[in-house]
């Protein structure tokens, strides 16, 4: 998939069966956003059920949390953004366009795109300055700096200054983490490469706090356990890899980070990083909130900051990854037996939007009715799909398109012995299964 078009019909593909608009489209759209169809809607819900699932409704020491994404000023001010969150901007004066200085070499020059910022002779490209990448707005009917709050740019502050209410609130017990998905903001300088960069995303952390000397061995149990959780969802082989920081890298206060990449059409982008930050964002928010954040350990009767572990992953990011992952185009054989391109997305079975299609062969000899029975009754476990217009090798090719997994066929042989066809999606290979069966042959089939 090393092909410069691999984008565009990802893209195309992405449009025309509901997975993810461009936001705003019917009035030009708004850079930077999206909007995510019948289809992508249950892709990106899945992907968090799924994230959800396996950190914390199967744990027992991660608890979850939904905090505002309107926060106080302060929280921005202790934990360094409104300061720090920035990126390097130039404008050229010339074309009015605006590039991040440390992605000149990334950047075309709108008036001759095979030449970077900077290079054509009429380019005028101003110093570097720093651009706060959080968006503002205002609390109350007036406009005024003193109403001025800040839409978040990750939910993880969100999780900090809860770290008490959690404490207090449970009786949960160090080592513990908190998980929070939502909304994040970032004003992005160049949102780009559809929505890998955009500036509306959702995010899925955890913050895993832990007693000091245990912290390197809970930031490697963290790190190796999200890598393998991309690999387990279908991301797997050479398009997937860890990469440690160096320590030029690391934030003053890390002593350790991994970014969990995934190999882009274009290259190698992050989809996960996995920190740790020490006691830094407790500290912080104990210091500018004036609140005793120490942890009080009953066994031991010492009272301390807690160390952090954060993996922090993007939702919409991955999205973008499982479906560069299942976007494949094979050869398969049309209604007269010739071969022929077939797009397919190959999604994994928990995170496939659609997890089977149900059509009546023809719509005559009682077929639709039996069909819309198997599916009234599939419908109650899980997201079926019915159709019954079109030949059915087409009504295949859409199936396959979208990513369902399987698709089951009611014929003139379901009258006599009570059997459909199921149709697997990766092998478009046929089984004939007994009604009965159906749904255990499904949900067998959807664990994997
Ligand atoms: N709390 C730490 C934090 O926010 P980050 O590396 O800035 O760390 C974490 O963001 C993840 O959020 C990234 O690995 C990426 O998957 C996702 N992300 C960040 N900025 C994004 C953007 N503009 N668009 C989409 N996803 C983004």
């Amino acid at each position: 998939m090393a092909d410069n078009t691999v984008m565009e019909r990802l893209v195309s593909l992405c449009k025309r069966r509901g997975y993810i608009f461009a936001g705003s489209e019917i009035y030009g759209g708004l850079k930077g956003t999206w909007d995510y169809g019948p289809l992508g809607v249950e892709l990106l819900r899945n992907i968090k059920n799924a994230w959800w699932h396996d950190n914390v409704t199967t744990r027992e020491d991660i608890v979850g949390l939904d905090s505002s994404i309107l926060m106080a000023r302060t929280v921005w001010q202790a934990s360094g953004h409104e300061s720090n969150f920035t990126d390097p901007l130039i404008d050229c004066k010339c074309c009015k366009e605006r590039f991040r200085a440390d992605q000149i070499m990334e950047s075309q020059c709108p008036r001759k795109p095979s030449k970077h910022p900077g290079e054509h002779h009429e380019c005028q490209l101003t110093e570097a300055r720093k651009f706060n990448l959080m968006f503002k707005t205002f609390v109350g009917p007036v406009e005024e700096d003193a109403q001025m709050v800040y839409l978040r740019p990750e939910t993880a502050q969100g999780i900090f200054v809860n770290f008490k209410n959690v404490c207090d609130s449970t009786r949960i017990k160090i080592p513990f983490g908190i998980a929070q998905i939502g909304k994040s903001f970032r004003n992005e300088i160049t949102p780009k490469q559809f929505i890998f960069r955009s500036r509306e995303f959702e995010q899925m952390e955890i913050e895993f706090f832990c007693k000091p000397e245990t912290s390197q061995e809970w930031y490697a149990r963290w790190r190796d356990a999200r890598f393998k959780w991309y690999q387990d969802l279908g991301l797997k082989g050479s398009n997937l890899r860890l990469r440690e920081h160096g320590k030029e890298e690391l934030s003053f206060y890390s002593c350790g980070t991994s970014d969990v990449e995934y190999m882009f059409p274009w290259g190698w982008g992050e989809l996960e990083g996995i920190a740790h930050r020490g006691d830094y964002d407790l500290k912080q928010h104990q210091q500018f909130s004036g609140k005793d954040l120490t942890y009080f350990d009953d066994e031991t009767k010492e009272r301390f900051l807690p160390h952090v572990i954060e993996p922090s992953a993007g939702a919409t990011r991955s999205v973008l990854a499982f479906l560069c992952e299942a976007f494949a185009e094979d050869q398969a054989p049309n209604e007269k037996g010739v071969m022929e391109t077939r797009t397919v997305l190959r999604l994994h079975p928990r995170l496939a939007p659609v997890k089977a299609a149900i059509f009546p062969l023809v719509k005559k000899e009682g077929m639709p009715e039996r069909s819309m029975a198997i599916y009234k009754d599939l419908q109650k476990h899980f997201p079926v799909f019915y159709d019954e217009k079109g030949a059915v090798g087409r009504r295949y090719r859409r199936q396959d398109e979208a990513g369902t997994p399987f698709c089951l066929t009611i014929d003139g042989q379901t009258a006599t012995d009570q059997t459909v066809t199921i149709r697997d999606r990766d092998s478009m290979k046929q089984e004939r299964v007994t009604t009965d069966k159906v749904l255990g042959y499904l949900l067998e089939r959807l664990k994997s």
